[in-house]
């Protein structure tokens, strides 16, 4: 992730900033309600139930919705500054014991092989350019994942992204085809599950893949 937007998500202002983004404006609300369908969409695929991992976790915006399906949600962040913004704004919901926060990279999760039904990745990996980190992630997300894995990523044959790439439009996402990303996960044991979820793909690069989890070579 570019160190600069990293330290901002690790600032208590850049979080608290990052909590307000999604409730700042008519258009920003919308957007937001219009993500989150497609997250119900690629969780229903995914037959998500049980016990469920939210990493990257952020402000906590998407814990809600995975309370529809699921149990308990682990909610997991690098940064302590956006797990706390994520404590408060779940309070309700840690107070029942339905969620738990944790200060930890998607990379080194503090759990055990399969302690999780589904393991949700959103909004992190458009911001690793480095197939190497973006292979790291996909491990840790196949180890404690007994069922499924659901991750966002920028999808590189949305409308919008080739009109950017037909006006030069300089990008500060990574993009992938489906393909591209089919092929770094399959190392992992991820079988995709359909086609990606997409947003209107004239106005959002966002889309989520749903993955089987199967053994490695299987
Ligand atoms: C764009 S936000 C997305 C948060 C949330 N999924 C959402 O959609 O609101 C990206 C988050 O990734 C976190 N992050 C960056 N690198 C990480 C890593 N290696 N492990 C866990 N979290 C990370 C940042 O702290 C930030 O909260």
């Amino acid at each position: 992730m570019d160190p600069k937007l990293l330290e901002r998500y690790h600032s208590q202002a850049g979080a608290a900033a990052y909590r307000g983004k999604y409730r700042r404006s008519w258009i920003r609300r919308l957007s937001h309600r219009r993500e989150m369908q497609i997250v119900r969409r690629a969780l229903r695929r995914a037959g998500t139930r049980g016990v469920v991992l939210d990493c990257p976790c952020g402000a906590g915006r998407l814990a809600p919705v995975l309370l529809e399906r699921a149990e308990h949600v682990r909610c997991v962040d690098v940064s302590e500054a956006m797990v706390e913004q994520a404590r408060d704004a779940l309070a309700p919901f840690v107070e029942r014991g339905d969620v738990a926060l944790h200060v930890a990279s998607a990379d080194a999760l503090p759990f055990d092989d399969g302690d999780f039904d589904t393991a949700v990745c959103h909004r992190l990996i458009h911001h690793m350019a480095d197939p190497e980190d973006r292979a790291r992630v996909f491990a840790e997300m196949a180890r404690v994942a007994r069922r499924a894995i659901v991750i966002s990523f920028s999808d590189d044959t949305t409308r919008k992204a080739r009109s950017q790439r037909r006006r030069g439009v300089k990008r500060n996402r990574h993009t992938l085809t489906p393909q591209a990303l089919h092929a770094e996960a399959a190392p992992h044991g991820l079988v995709p599950k359909g086609d990606p979820v997409r947003l209107n793909g004239m106005t959002s690069l966002v889309a989520i893949q749903v993955f089987d989890v199967v053994e490695p070579g299987a």
